[in-house]
């Protein structure tokens, strides 16, 4: 999993570090199967809503752009 994370441009790959790992682990996250990017929005904004993450709005693009690159689905 740590291979995963390294394969992202550093700083997307900071952009989750800073706004996802607080709670949980990044293979939490990785584990996940392949979604297509509107999932992973809405996963994001459950982050935000369901569980009042602190998740920086200017992050969020970031966010979507890296987990689609490492766990999006065609
Ligand atoms: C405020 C705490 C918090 C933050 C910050 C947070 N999460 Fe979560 N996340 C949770 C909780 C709580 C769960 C569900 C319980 C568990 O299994 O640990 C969870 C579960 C998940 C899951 C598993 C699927 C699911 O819906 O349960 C994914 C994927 C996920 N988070 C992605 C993210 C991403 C991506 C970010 C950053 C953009 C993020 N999380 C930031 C609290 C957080």
């Amino acid at each position: 999993m740590q291979d995963e994370l390294g394969t992202g441009p550093q700083p997307l790959s900071s952009a989750l570090g800073g706004n996802c790992l607080a709670c949980h682990s990044a293979e939490l996250v990785l584990n996940q199967p392949a979604l297509p990017k509107a999932q992973w929005q809405a996963e994001v904004d459950k982050m935000r809503t369901a569980y009042k993450a602190p998740i920086d709005p200017k992050d969020v693009d970031a966010i979507l752009d890296y987990l689609v690159s490492v766990k999006g689905a065609k």
